[in-house]
């Protein structure tokens, strides 16, 4: 039998911190995440979601929480890069336990057109080579991919960065 879950983004808020450090504080999306030591300290989070609650009120970026069936499973936020309130970036994390599921798709389809509905005219994000999922969730989600960087300094080393792009139809 096929599971349907229900998948809504609402905007993050002070409540949802804990949930969310529980699940960034998981060893396969810190290796995706950067900024964050282990254990996740709450504070981080909570300062992290004060600033995009005043974010919220400038359009600098628009911080959601990710729900399923009622559950907080993950975040997803649009970032203005460049101060153009045209161009923005988006990006974020599911918990592991529900990973490959079409969680981050779904939401990120959403977003796009909140992004939309906004009036914002590109949405934008990039992922290399230690994260193919990420950009399949970008082509599923409808974003296109439009250039590759080779040899971007990462800590780890040189990869090639991928960029995908999306605008309203
Ligand atoms: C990337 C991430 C958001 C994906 O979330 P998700 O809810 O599992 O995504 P979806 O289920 O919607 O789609 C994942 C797709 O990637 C595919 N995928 C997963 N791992 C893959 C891999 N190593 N290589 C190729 N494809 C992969 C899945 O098969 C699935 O595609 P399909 O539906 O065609 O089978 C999640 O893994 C995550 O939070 N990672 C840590 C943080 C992160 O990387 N954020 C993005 C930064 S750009």
């Amino acid at each position: 039998m096929v599971k349907i879950m229900k998948v809504e983004i609402r905007k993050t808020e002070l409540a949802h911190a804990v949930a969310i450090r529980d699940i960034i504080d998981h060893e396969a999306v810190l290796r995706e995440i950067s900024g964050y030591p282990h254990p996740v300290p709450l504070e981080q989070i909570q300062k992290e979601i004060n600033n995009g609650l005043r974010n919220w009120k400038t359009g600098e970026s628009y911080g959601f929480t990710v729900f399923v069936d009622g559950k907080i499973a993950g975040t997803v936020v649009l970032e203005e890069p460049n101060k153009t309130k045209t161009i923005y970036e988006v990006g974020g994390f599911i918990g592991h336990k529900y990973w490959n599921s079409g969680i981050a798709t779904e939401a990120l389809k959403q977003i796009i057109d909140f992004g939309f509905k906004k009036g914002i005219h590109q949405i934008q994000a990039d992922h290399d080579k230690t994260n193919p999922g990420s950009g399949k969730v970008m082509e599923k989600a409808g974003m296109k991919h439009y250039k590759t960087k080779k040899d971007v300094k990462r800590p780890f080393g040189l990869v090639n960065v991928h960029f995908y792009k999306v605008r309203p139809k």
